[in-house]
């Protein structure tokens, strides 16, 4: 199994560290003062955290799991739009590497309908901090753990994937810092894997929209057209989309 090293990790301006074992990456990499990029990858994760309270699943040498912090000066209220961001720069270098992986709001990383990957975001005083856990080599009886389609990358060079996602965040992270959401919100609809369809939208309340995908407002919000007109989603998760 290929094993994760830092020096083949190695980015120009960024503390690069790998440890065998942890609870969560970005749980870790907030311990420690930020004042520069600072990038923590693990082997396993005891704790991994997904989006929304749920678990993210790291079995030992499995998967890529990382964490980048970086300094982020932008408005408090322009941060809801760094998850979209995070997914555009990874999407971006995915696909450079040859993988055919496309965004499902609001920043899954999906192949057809499998997710192959997820983003977590959380942000401290003026620190960005981007989660990365890509599914990587197979874990047999996943998908039934999980009651989901689940993508692999299957590739043994995980460091040199892990280089490539972190630099495109390096760029996508200043890019937004200099220009905000405007920078990544074409390539997000570009990349968005229900692109033109009906989708069925889960609100953080519980509760279920059905309607045409619209594209996103320009703080990111899913955009969708439904029998009473368009709605902006700013909470909540894409369940299904099919034709129009
Ligand atoms: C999701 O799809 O729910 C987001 C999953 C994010 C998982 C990554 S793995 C590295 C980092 N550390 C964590 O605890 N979570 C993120």
């Amino acid at each position: 199994m290929d094993k994760l090293d830092a020096a083949a990790i190695a980015l120009p301006g960024v503390k690069v560290r790998v440890v065998a074992r942890c609870s969560s990456t970005n749980t870790v990499i907030f311990e420690q003062p930020i004042d520069g990029p600072v990038l923590l990858a693990a082997e396993e994760q005891s704790a991994g955290r997904g989006r929304r309270g749920r678990r993210w699943h790291s079995p030992r040498g499995a998967g890529i799991t990382f964490s980048l912090a970086a300094p982020m000066r932008r408005p408090a209220r322009e941060l809801v739009a760094l998850p979209l961001v995070a997914g555009v720069a990874l999407a971006r270098a995915l696909r450079a590497l040859g993988v055919q992986v496309a965004l499902k709001w609001p920043n899954d990383l999906v192949v057809g309908e499998a997710k192959l990957g997820g983003i977590l975001v959380e942000t401290r005083a003026g620190v960005a901090v981007i989660g990365a856990g890509i599914n990587c080599h197979r874990v047999p009886g996943l998908e039934d753990a999980l009651g989901r389609r689940v993508a692999f990358l299957e590739r043994t060079d995980r460091n040199l994937v892990i280089r490539s996602l972190a630099q495109s965040l390096m760029v996508s992270l200043r890019e937004f810092e200099m220009r905000g959401f405007e920078a990544a919100r074409n390539d997000w609809q570009a990349m968005d894997a229900h692109a033109g369809l009906r989708l069925r939208v889960r609100l953080a309340d519980g509760k279920v929209l059905s309607g045409m995908n619209s594209g996103l407002a320009a703080d990111g919000a899913l955009r969708v057209l439904t029998r009473g007109g368009l709605r902006e989603v700013r909470s909540g998760r894409v369940v299904s989309a099919g034709a129009a």
